[in-house]
């Protein structure tokens, strides 16, 4: 929450963080305006401006409509921010209140969770004449994986019902069926009207039936227990601030404990230990830190630590591994693709992450599990996935800040999805590197030659494999160790299993890269020919090896001509559309941004295109 604008929270008075969601029109600006309103913390003349614009496009005659209020504020906060969650700060007698504002469009799942990973509480507003929806049930599932435990069913426009008892009473045991089990220790259902103010501040006449709390007394008096002191100490290290050769500090927030000066700490990736000589705040040294501090620590003894590390308790600590399982809620249109490498953030420290598979798909709905290859945007699924390298983090029913983490395109550098681990593998933790006696460079050596991918990429029939040929011949003959992997052979054998859908492709590049990188571990020149249409897998390779070892090369055929040569007849079918997923007709091809060689092949002979390929190759220092 450190990005919000909110007034510091008055010393003493508790602090109730929580989310209000529910669908489009639920009434979730009315319901806040009208908390703000009745809590006074509308300013007059805001309120005076509020009840003109009221007159003029209100639909409420002359009572106040509280939606303008709060969708007003929202449009000014839309500018530049990419998320939209609105942070509203209020204060009563009894408590201080922050309330994330999400909007309600099903795309906007990714608002909802960003709220919700901040908040001890939601509000899952239901409008009585609609019931429980999709949205509902996906939203309260969001807030369950995402570690609220307490909900308030405001059961909203229960005036335009009339006031019903018995409608009230079939949403309540309606959601109840659905909610017992996403794990919730309490649920709350409260028959409001935000427009008229029925039981928010005030008990209403209209609902004589209804025994419960009104939602404000209910807020300001619900009892959720504030976790992250009592949890054990972690502390992600943001940077290393080292301004001369007598000061290393490390900064970062505490996410969760405390942390006294004297205290042993370990470095939770390499198990180093050591313990805290300083702890250094904005207003100067102290003894001691807790959960929500931004502090330098120094440490008594030297040891390697980098940005993205994380401190624990050499008692307590978070577990280590490179593989996990994860629900992930999918945020993007772009579909998530096993085996595609992303990048992760957790805590400080960025990675690369691969999901290696997808366990089940949860149906919002039923709760039922379901089978799936890919997912898209909203799907919430079960995961196993493997991290580039290990990484440290406590399950994230232990802790919400060190078991969360987020999915961002490599290329694009957005956020894909959200994870939340449930526990690490043991073949992450248990499968360990064997060293090897001979190496990569001595095997290199004794062949006399630098090890290299040689990747060509470009439509089917563009001329990859016959120019890989020529290259490879003449590499050959020129005293070098080649291999050639062709896409069309690979797929009778090792790849045998695998067709032409994108999440297929990906598996397919996949597979081949490894294979290539061990090709080079063995001190191989390896060509590949492969059309490897998607940018995010050739970088996925070129990642694979050491930098300079990845030679892309795009083969540059305009479709047109690759038609027209049609040496498999494969156009043909295209065209007549017997053959599904052709690249370059309604499956894509990724033009290659900055290809070390650019072959472009029209008016060009395939000696010539070998030569030049070969040519450059002698530049970079690999072959001739
Ligand atoms: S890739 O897209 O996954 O990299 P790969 O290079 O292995 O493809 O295989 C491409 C070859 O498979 C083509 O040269 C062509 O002969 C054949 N093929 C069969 N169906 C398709 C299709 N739908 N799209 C592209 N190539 C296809």
């Amino acid at each position: 929450m450190d990005d919000t604008d909110h007034p510091v929270v008055e010393s003493g008075k508790d602090l109730l963080r929580f989310l209000t969601c529910g669908s489009v029109d639920d009434g979730k600006s009315s319901l806040i305006g009208r908390l703000l309103h009745d809590s006074r913390l509308i300013f007059e003349d805001q309120l005076s401006a509020l009840a003109r614009d009221s007159v003029r496009h209100g639909t409420l005659g002359d009572q106040i409509d509280f939606a303008l209020l709060v969708d007003g504020l929202e449009a000014e906060r839309e500018q530049g921010i990419t998320i939209d969650v609105a942070y509203r700060f209020f204060t009563t007698a009894k408590r201080s209140f922050i309330v994330a504002d999400t909007p309600g469009h099903e795309q906007y799942t990714r608002n909802m969770a960003t709220g919700a990973s901040n908040a001890d509480l939601a509000i899952v507003l239901i409008d009585a004449r609609k019931g429980v929806l999709v949205q509902t049930r996906r939203h309260s599932l969001i807030c369950s994986l995402l570690g609220l435990r307490h909900v308030v069913v405001a059961v909203n426009k229960i005036d335009l019902v009339s006031y019903q008892a018995d409608t009230f009473d079939r949403i309540v045991v309606e959601y109840n069926a659905f909610a017992s089990r996403l794990g919730f220790s309490s649920i709350m259902p409260i028959p409001i009207s935000a427009r008229y103010g029925d039981n928010i501040t005030s008990r209403s006449e209209a609902t004589p039936w209804y025994r419960g709390p009104v939602l404000l007394d209910y807020l300001e008096t619900v009892d959720v227990e504030t976790e992250a002191l009592a949890k054990p100490f972690r502390f992600p290290v943001q940077w290393v601030n080292r301004p001369n050769a007598d000061f290393r500090g490390y900064a970062g927030t505490l996410v969760s404990g405390t942390i006294n000066t004297g205290d042993p700490v370990v470095v939770a990736g390499s198990g180093r230990t050591t313990s805290v000589k300083q702890l250094l705040a904005y207003e100067g040294p102290q003894t001691s830190a807790e959960a929500g501090d931004a502090v330098t620590i120094t440490l008594e003894d030297d040891v390697d630590i980098g940005r993205g590390d994380l401190l624990a308790g050499p008692a307590d600590r978070p577990e280590v591994s490179d593989q996990f399982a994860a629900h992930i809620i999918w945020m993007s249109d772009q579909k998530l693709m096993p085996g595609r490498s992303y990048l992760a953030r957790i805590g400080t420290r960025t990675t690369p992450i691969t999901v290696t598979g997808i366990k089940y798909r949860i149906d919002v709905n039923t709760g039922n599990h379901l089978a799936a290859n890919t997912l898209g945007l909203n799907d919430i699924a079960f995961c196993n996935l493997a991290t580039g390298a290990p990484v440290a983090f406590d399950p994230y029913d232990q802790n919400r800040k060190t078991g969360s983490f987020i999915m961002i395109d490599r290329l694009s550098n957005h956020t894909l999805g959200a994870g939340m681990i449930a526990f690490g593998l043991r073949r992450g933790t248990n499968i360990h590197w064997q060293a090897t006696l001979i190496g990569k460079s001595e095997r290199a050596t004794q062949k006399r030659q630098r090890p290299a991918i040689i990747w060509l990429t470009g439509l089917s029939a563009s001329g990859k494999s016959t120019i890989a040929n020529m290259v490879e011949r003449a590499l050959h003959a020129g005293g070098y160790h080649t291999m050639l992997l062709d896409g069309d052979n690979l797929r009778h054998g090792l790849n045998r299993d695998l067709g032409f859908t994108e999440a297929d492709r990906v598996e397919n590049i996949r597979r081949v890269g490894e294979v290539a990188k061990l090709m080079t571990d063995a001190g191989l020149i390896v060509l590949c020919s492969f059309i490897s249409p998607y940018r995010a897998e050739r970088e996925m390779v070129r990642g694979l090896v050491a930098d300079g070892e990845f030679i892309e090369v795009f083969v540059d055929t305009p479709i047109e001509e690759c038609a027209r040569r049609d040496p498999k007849g494969l156009y043909a079918k295209a065209k007549a559309g017997t053959i599904k997923n052709f690249t370059g007709f309604d499956a894509p091809y990724e033009i290659p941004q900055s290809p070390e060689i650019h072959l472009r092949t029209i008016g060009q002979q395939p000696e010539q295109l070998a030569e030049q390929l070969l040519r450059t190759l002698a530049e970079l220092g690999i072959a001739g």
